[in-house]
């Protein structure tokens, strides 16, 4: 795949504010650091971090206008939970305006929700999001600490906290987020990958 940085930068430019304009931008470098470490292609990585979040700032009408338009149909679920609407349009649109391939739009679908089975770039994406530069939640450094042990170990947290706080305000969770902390959950009691 050719990329076209330029082209990119400046549709982010258009779409983001500053603070997620910068986000971006970090996410990039940490999923090519993450995949420098984990051994996936470090340019997919970057570019992928780099327009993971581009509907992020997207207003509520025009994202379900987009929906609209592109026949996506939400679940109960979807659509009582705003904060992954930016997930599901950007993926769409992604792949729509620049082609990417599956796996790339895939990275950016579920860099919210996770999902069972992801792949590498997926949870790569994941955790950046998690521990770019610019994050300073508490528990930030932890979850720094845990990427360098396996992905696995950083999402095991990253999925905790966002179950946690989903259930405390008695929101819907996810179903895929469901799955992909059972995956995670059964990855660590059956590393080998014998579930019975
Ligand atoms: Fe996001
Ligand atoms: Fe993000």
């Amino acid at each position: 795949m050719n990329y076209d940085k330029e082209t990119y930068l400046a549709d982010l430019r258009f779409r983001l504010d500053d603070y997620r304009f910068a986000h971006s931008v970090n996410v990039a470098h940490t999923c090519r650091e993450l995949a420098k470490m984990y051994g996936e292609n470090e340019e997919k990585a970057w570019y992928t971090g780099l327009l993971h979040d581009i509907f992020k700032n997207e207003t509520k009408e025009n994202t379900l206008a987009f929906f609209a338009e592109n026949n996506i149909v939400l679940t109960d679920c979807e659509r009582n939970a705003p904060k992954l609407w930016h997930a599901m349009a950007g993926s769409v649109y992604l792949q729509k305006t620049y082609g990417f391939d599956e796996e790339f739009i895939r990275a950016v679908r579920y860099h919210t929700t996770g999902r069972a089975n992801m792949s590498l770039l997926e949870k790569i994406v994941f955790c950046a999001d998690f521990i770019s530069a610019e994050r300073d939640y508490p528990g930030v450094d932890d979850m720094r600490e845990r990427v360098k042990i396996s992905l696995e170990y950083c999402m095991e947290e990253g999925l905790r906290f966002t179950i946690d706080e989903l259930v405390n305000d008695l929101c819907p969770v996810h179903p895929d987020t469901i799955h992909a902390f059972n995956d995670i959950c059964l990855l660590k009691r059956f590393p080998n990958g014998k579930k019975e």
